[in-house]
């Protein structure tokens, strides 16, 4: 079997029609969806994401406030950043790029955001509420990974999974997502992680793997089951002398071979990476309906 290959970025570009649509839509009524977005350091991978997330905000008819901070400001200097955006009514969503200097407490910035403008939602508040299944803004690329199996016409329903990673980011939540009594859920899930004992047996009986664990060929073709959905959440760079950076992406799967004996397959880059910020400005014009209604 050859996997039908998941296409990310055709999927987002749908998706940021829909979003464009509606960002109009709220911007006639008066209500122009905005979002803060704070980097603080010059982290380069931290540097294009947050780009890229400017440049899809103006493409959508998104406001954008950005916002470059030294890798010195203090945590007083970011709370009170954050606190004046809480205050501001051009602005519906607030992103805080992760990770932050080590200076700076994480837990307390991410407390200091008001969870009706958490469009990260990676607040305890929002965190809470997605657990015991109540509506909040989800976190984006677990919430993009849900779509690209819907679009794709994966069955979640009783499907088994498999999750590789158990961060907070991406493992804990889409667990937590697919387990909800809802038509994006009703799965059966198994979360692996650095102490899991025979991983390959767990992946071996998945339907569906979403591997995001942080390191290449971690899920080879051997482990895999004929006809399984395979979703790599990996970015990892590996040294290519033939490219002009001097690296490429990879994921977490061993693409070229995996693809060879499952049903569906998301590429890297172009798979899950577009759908991250597409959720993003989902849940900003998502923040910005709620005002308007
Ligand atoms: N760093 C890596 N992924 C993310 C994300 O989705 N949001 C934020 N704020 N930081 C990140």
């Amino acid at each position: 079997m050859t996997a039908q290959i998941i296409d990310g970025k055709q999927i987002a570009s749908q998706m940021r029609e829909e979003i464009k649509t509606k960002a109009a839509e709220l911007t006639e009524k008066g209500v122009q969806p905005g979002l803060a977005v704070i980097l603080v350091g010059e982290d380069p991978a931290s540097q294009s994401y947050v780009r890229a997330k400017e440049k899809a905000c103006e493409n959508c008819g998104i406001y954008s406030s950005d916002n470059r901070l030294s890798a010195d400001t203090t945590e007083e200097e970011l709370l009170a950043l954050i606190d004046n955006f809480n205050k501001d009514p051009k602005i519906h969503g607030i992103l805080v790029q992760l990770p932050l200097p080590k200076h700076i407490d994480e837990g307390k910035v991410l407390l200091a955001i008001d969870p009706n403008k958490d469009v990260d939602g990676f607040h305890p508040v929002n965190v809470g509420k997605m657990v015991v299944g109540e509506k909040a803004f989800l976190p984006c690329t677990p919430h993009g990974i849900i779509q690209l199996l819907v679009r794709s016409g994966v069955q979640l329903e009783g499907a088994e999974v498999v999750v590789v990673g158990r961060s907070n980011i991406v493992g804990k939540p889409i667990a937590n997502m697919l387990i909800q009594k809802s038509d994006t859920g009703n799965a059966t899930v198994t979360v692996c992680h650095t102490r899991t004992k025979n991983m390959a047996d767990h992946i071996k009986r998945a339907d569906i793997v979403i591997a995001a664990a942080g390191g290449p060929n971690t899920v080879t073709a051997d482990m895999v089951k004929e006809g399984a959905a395979i979703i790599d959440v990996g970015v990892n760079r590996v040294p290519d002398d033939t490219k002009k950076k001097g690296y490429r992406l990879v994921g977490d799967v061993d693409f070229e071979c995996v693809k060879e004996k499952a049903g569906f397959i998301t590429p890297v880059p172009g798979g899950v990476g577009p759908m991250t910020i597409t959720m993003l400005l989902y849940n900003t014009v998502e923040s910005a309906q709620r005002v308007a209604d």
